[in-house]
């Protein structure tokens, strides 16, 4: 079975742990988009593992895990991310791969990248990682591919810095390459998890565009850039907070503001919400039902998987974005207008409170009965079942309805 895994906001859901959870099942994990921008962290045995390259599911031993198609790739990253988990004790020799066909990002496209952004009349604010840079080249097909780095005819017409670049690093990653397409040909009666990165609201084509990262983080991207045909896709699963964040700029309807700042404040205290790549403070909202709905439509999102549920825990009466005010009119849909998107406010819908912590329960059923009631709220809202509940950064603190590996 072949399951896609999504973030369904704008990054940081809790991906990292939702795929490492359900990456007991999988044979094989296919990383489909992105690059060092990405930041997802695991806790397993009191160890936190921060990963930006390597898929999630790298924890089990058994797992064959892939650098897919659709990746921009800073070699240097991937192999400081290697040594990491190396000296964690988690071995990774023969079981990472990389695909052929994506590409690398030169380290002069980092200085680009911060310096493009710098210049900008409205920087969007990016992790300075290089990623816009690598697949602008790309789109202009002037990029080089993992696989280009062991064709001595190609590397002949790149300037001196880049050749010496590649030629002291390329053995390293020699071992790892393969054909993904043909890998994944050969991938028969085995479960291979898709493993999004960022979220689809900063998808190329689908997010708050041009506040978005430059690569397809949406369902759609997975085939691409994870070595299968669209057709192969057999389900796809959306990753989604009890609330919303957003590192960086653009625009945020459900954003904490006015009266709601302290509010703000305090979930990012509990919810920890500080980037693990660039260490930013992430902004905070309601959890924005009208955008999540959009998500699942373009995304073909079948079920979801719902994060930190326990940092309502204190929250008297926790409330989701329900429509969008602008301009004396109300907005049921998602609208794709930058300044629509900058100036709507949200409508809100009060839900009732919890009040006590849920970080040791394991049922659904033992939740307490108002936030059995929001996760209820949220379903039908978007109409999509919520098949997992997250309930703290651990495995432990899992609650699953429905196994997603079942069709
Ligand atoms: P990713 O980029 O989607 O993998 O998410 P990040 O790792 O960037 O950010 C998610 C953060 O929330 C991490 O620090 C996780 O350990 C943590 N986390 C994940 N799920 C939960 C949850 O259900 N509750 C709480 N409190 N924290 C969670
Ligand atoms: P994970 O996989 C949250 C954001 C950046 C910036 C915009 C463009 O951890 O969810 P880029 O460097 O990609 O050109 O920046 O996208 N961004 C993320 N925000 N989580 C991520 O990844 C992100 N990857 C990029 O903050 O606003
Ligand atoms: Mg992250």
């Amino acid at each position: 079975m072949n399951l896609v895994v999504i973030g369904a906001q704008w990054g940081d859901e809790g991906k990292g742990k939702i795929v490492d959870f359900i990456s007991d099942q999988a044979d094989v994990i296919v990383r489909f988009s992105g690059g060092a921008n990405a930041g997802h962290t695991i806790v397993h045995d009191d160890v936190t593992y921060k990963l930006h390259l390597i898929p999630s599911g790298v924890l089990y031993p058994e797992t064959r895990v892939v650098l897919g198609t659709g990746m921009v790739i800073d070699l240097d990253a991937l192999f400081e991310e290697l040594e990491e988990l190396e000296r964690s004790g988690i071995s990774c020799a023969g079981r990472v791969l990389v695909s052929d066909r994506a590409h690398v990002v030169l380290p002069r496209y980092k200085q680009e990248d911060i310096e493009l952004d710098r210049n900008r009349i409205n920087p969007i604010g990016t992790t300075g990682r290089g990623i816009g840079i690598a697949y602008a080249v790309k789109s202009a097909r002037d990029g080089v591919r993992i696989v280009d780095l062991f064709d001595d005819t190609f590397l002949e017409d790149l300037g001196s810095e880049d050749r010496k670049y590649i030629y002291s690093r390329r053995d390293r990653v020699r071992e790892m390459v393969i054909d993904l397409s043909a890998y994944m040909n050969g991938v028969r009666n085995e479960n291979v998890l898709l493993e999004g990165a960022q979220g689809a609201l900063l998808d190329l084509d689908l997010g708050t565009y041009p506040y978005v990262s430059s690569g397809y983080s949406c369902a759609a991207g997975a085939a691409l850039g994870g070595g299968i045909g669209p057709k192969k896709i057999d389900r796809v699963l959306g990753v989604c907070k009890a609330y919303s964040t957003r590192v960086g700029n653009g625009p945020f309807p459900s954003e904490f503001r006015g009266d709601d700042t302290t509010l703000g404040d305090e979930i990012r205290e509990i919810g920890r919400e500080y980037g693990v790549t660039t260490g930013r403070a992430r902004r905070v909202g309601y959890l924005d039902l009208v955008a999540l709905r959009y998500i699942c439509r373009t995304n073909s999102i079948e079920s979801i998987a719902l994060t930190h549920l326990d940092v309502y825990d204190a929250v008297a009466a926790p409330r989701v974005c329900i429509a969008y005010e602008l301009d004396d009119e109300t907005l049921d849909d998602f609208p794709s207008s930058r300044t629509a998107l900058e100036n709507a406010r949200p409508v809100t819908r009060t839900l009732e409170g919890w009040n006590t912590p849920i970080g040791s329960i394991s049922s659904y059923d033992a939740l307490p009965d108002a936030a059995r009631a929001y996760v209820d709220f949220v379903e039908k809202f978007i109409d999509t079942p919520v098949d997992i509940v997250s309930v703290g950064y651990s495995r432990e603190q899992t609650i699953v309805r429905r196994n997603p590996w079942t069709e």
